[in-house]
């Protein structure tokens, strides 16, 4: 009985980091919405026409509101809302920290900066003047 109990058990161990590496992956692809139009294996993003609610909002929540949502305002700022992200958008802070641009604290603090697809789609938003859309 032992014998065949435990490589079952390795089994369904490693069945278990099977579906978690699958699920990171998906959850990567929801929120670089628009990304993989081509469906060969995400090397372009789509960016036209980024809208709030469904393309922005979610790379946000995923990457900052762990310091600046749900709470949290590291350094005074919180961006859970439309309105908030809006003002840092507004006064460049917003694309400064996610570019790394000189003269602002690169965002996220301590993480990897954000792929080049999630910055060009909050950069379209931007470009077209931050919609609460
Ligand atoms: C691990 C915590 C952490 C994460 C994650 C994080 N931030 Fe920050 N953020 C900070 C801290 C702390 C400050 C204030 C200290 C500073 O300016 O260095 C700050 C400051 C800022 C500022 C103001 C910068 C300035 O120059 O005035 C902006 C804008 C900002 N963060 C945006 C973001 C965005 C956008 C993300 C997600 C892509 C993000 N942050 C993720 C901790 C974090």
């Amino acid at each position: 009985m032992r014998k065949v109990l435990l490589p079952m058990g390795a089994i369904i161990i490693v069945c278990n980091l099977m579906m978690m590496v699958s699920c990171s992956k998906s959850n990567e692809t929801d929120l670089a919405k628009g990304t993989d139009t081509t469906g060969t294996g995400g090397t372009t993003c789509d960016t036209v026409n980024m809208k709030y609610a469904a393309n922005v909002q979610p790379i946000i929540s995923n990457y900052c509101y762990g310091c600046h949502g749900n709470g949290s305002a590291a350094g005074g700022i919180s961006l859970d809302s439309y309105a908030k992200l809006k003002t840092q958008a507004d006064n460049g802070n917003l694309l400064g920290t996610i570019t790394h641009a000189s003269g602002f604290a690169a965002m996220p603090l301590g993480g990897s900066k954000l792929s080049d697809c999630n910055i060009n789609i909050i950069r379209d938003w931007i470009n077209r003047g931050t919609q609460n859309n």
